[in-house]
């Protein structure tokens, strides 16, 4: 009998030399035992990244999960962040506290700032640099800062983003960006990656789902692997939850990678972060 070999998935190396899966779980909008399920369903099935945040109101549900996984905790990649009520720089590092005692784990891999929050942006990242030159997370990103943002955290950080997670399909890809990070070693990583299904039915991805003979849902997020580009669909259901994972399995042509990089119209399900300016 010949024994199946398991696919490996695809790593990343941020900037400060620590790895992370390219592919997690993102948990919004799943609550109490249905976030709890969803976690440990994809912890077993091979997911190695969670994505929560104190907004999500579902981190203790994702630390029960993680803890009760039985799954080395230095396997398992955690990013959390602070919340929009939660900016300023003692209100950060109260933030972390209260998410540190709800996850009630070792360690957070991956802090972010969850939105680029007026006026009081300069204050949180200097929090997030000391919760990172303490050793208290591994490394600090931002979500939803788009290149003025970049440039102005820039002009005044002494530790530069390793990570910024900002909404990304291929209906919303903003390829200035995607060009900027790459030149600056930011990870991209690429939230509400399935348009939470609104643009699955485009006929130019059906076509693409036909030709690989898979579903509109893994052509959309492979083409975010083919890039290096890091996403975190989120499922509740542990069909699906195999769907998304199973985008390790197969490549796309460079041809239908570039085909999609043509499809952006600017299509949002998330506030434009440009409103935050
Ligand atoms: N930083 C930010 O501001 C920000 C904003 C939004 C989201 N996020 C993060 O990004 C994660 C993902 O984004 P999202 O939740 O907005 O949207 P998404 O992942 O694009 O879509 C999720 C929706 O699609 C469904 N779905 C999942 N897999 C599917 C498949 N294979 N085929 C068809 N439908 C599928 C899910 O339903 P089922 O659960 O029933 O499968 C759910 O309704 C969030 O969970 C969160 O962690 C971050």
């Amino acid at each position: 009998m010949t024994e199946q070999v398991k696919p490996v998935q695809p790593y990343t190396t941020l900037s400060n030399g620590i790895t992370m899966p390219l592919l997690g779980l993102g948990v919004y909008d799943m609550y109490n035992a249905e976030a709890e399920q969803a976690v440990s369903d994809a912890l077993e099935i091979g997911y190695r990244l969670v994505d929560t945040a104190s907004l999500y109101r579902n981190e203790k549900e994702v630390g029960n999960a993680i803890r009760q996984s039985g799954i080395n905790r230095n396997e398992i990649f955690v990013t959390t962040k602070v919340g929009n009520g939660d900016h300023g720089f003692d209100n950060t590092l109260r933030a972390f506290d209260v998410s540190m005692k709800k996850l009630n784990i070792d360690y957070i891999d991956l802090y972010l700032v969850h939105w680029p929050i007026k006026g009081k942006r300069k204050e949180t990242w200097l929090a997030l640099e000391k919760l990172y030159k303490e050793k208290r997370v591994r490394a600090a990103g931002v979500a939803n800062y788009l290149i003025p943002f970049l440039n102005e955290l820039e002009s005044y950080a002494a530790i530069q983003p390793v990570l910024d997670q900002v909404e990304l399909s291929p209906w919303c890809f903003n390829k200035e960006l995607f060009d900027y990070c790459r030149k600056r070693k930011i990870q991209l990583q690429s939230y509400s990656p399935i348009t939470r299904g609104k643009k699955l039915n485009d006929p130019r991805i059906i076509q693409l789902a036909k030709k690989y003979n898979r579903t509109a849902a893994q052509i959309v997020l492979r083409w975010n692997i083919e890039q290096g580009i890091s996403t975190i669909p989120k499922s509740s259901s542990k069909i699906r939850l195999q769907e998304n994972f199973d985008v390790i399995n197969f490549s796309i042509a460079a041809e239908d990678v570039a085909f999609m990089n043509t499809f952006n119209e600017n299509f949002r399900i998330c506030d434009d972060p440009m409103l935050f300016l």
